[in-house]
């Protein structure tokens, strides 16, 4: 093999493997979701999101002053409210799982996991379980919308997990 042909492969090498890499760098921060949706699922989503969004903010409440019954009672919510469980027909259901990517059913169902921990640590009434699950939560809304909802909330980075 000449020199020219063992440059231009090690090239075309270093191209092939250094572009998915930069493709998925790039997805990381800005792949919104929301214009895939039809008009029905994503006021169905901004509704739960609203829900989930007041339900936090009770919990933290709840959290700093011991409450552990709001605690557990608001995480529960928050566990079953998950829309693809609710409301949606078998229409819809298709619908959204042909607009998002996997990874994002995935995180949905990660998110509504932990909800679940959240109310189980309010129901043992341990206040440091509920912090952490409520931390964990936390990073989950940001994770999902630093991914997935780049154009409205531009400002979110990127959490660590
Ligand atoms: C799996 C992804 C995902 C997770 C997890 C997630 N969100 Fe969202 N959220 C979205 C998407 C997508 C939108 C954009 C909806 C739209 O504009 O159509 C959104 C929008 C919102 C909005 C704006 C709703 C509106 O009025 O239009 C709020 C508030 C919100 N999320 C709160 C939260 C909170 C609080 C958490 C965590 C406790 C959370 N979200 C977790 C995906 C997620």
């Amino acid at each position: 093999m000449s020199r020219t042909i063992i440059a231009v492969t090690a090239l075309v090498l270093a191209v092939t493997v250094a572009l998915p890499a930069l493709g998925e760098s790039q997805s990381s921060s800005a792949d919104p979701v929301t214009p895939k949706l039809t008009d029905k699922l994503r006021g169905l989503l901004q509704a739960e999101m609203q829900q989930i969004d007041q339900a936090m903010r009770d919990i933290y409440t709840a959290i700093i002053s011991g409450d552990h019954e709001t605690v557990a009672d608001r995480a529960r919510a928050v566990h079953e409210s998950f829309i693809l469980k609710q409301s949606l027909t078998p229409a819809d259901r298709k619908d959204l799982v042909q607009a998002v990517p996997k990874d994002f059913l995935a995180r949905d169902k990660a998110f509504h996991a932990t909800a679940l921990k959240l109310a189980e640590a309010g129901e043992r009434r341990e206040t440091r379980a509920e912090l952490r699950h409520f931390e964990r939560m936390t990073r989950q809304c940001t994770g999902c919308h630093a991914r997935y909802v780049s154009d409205r909330f531009p400002g979110v980075g990127q959490p660590a997990n």
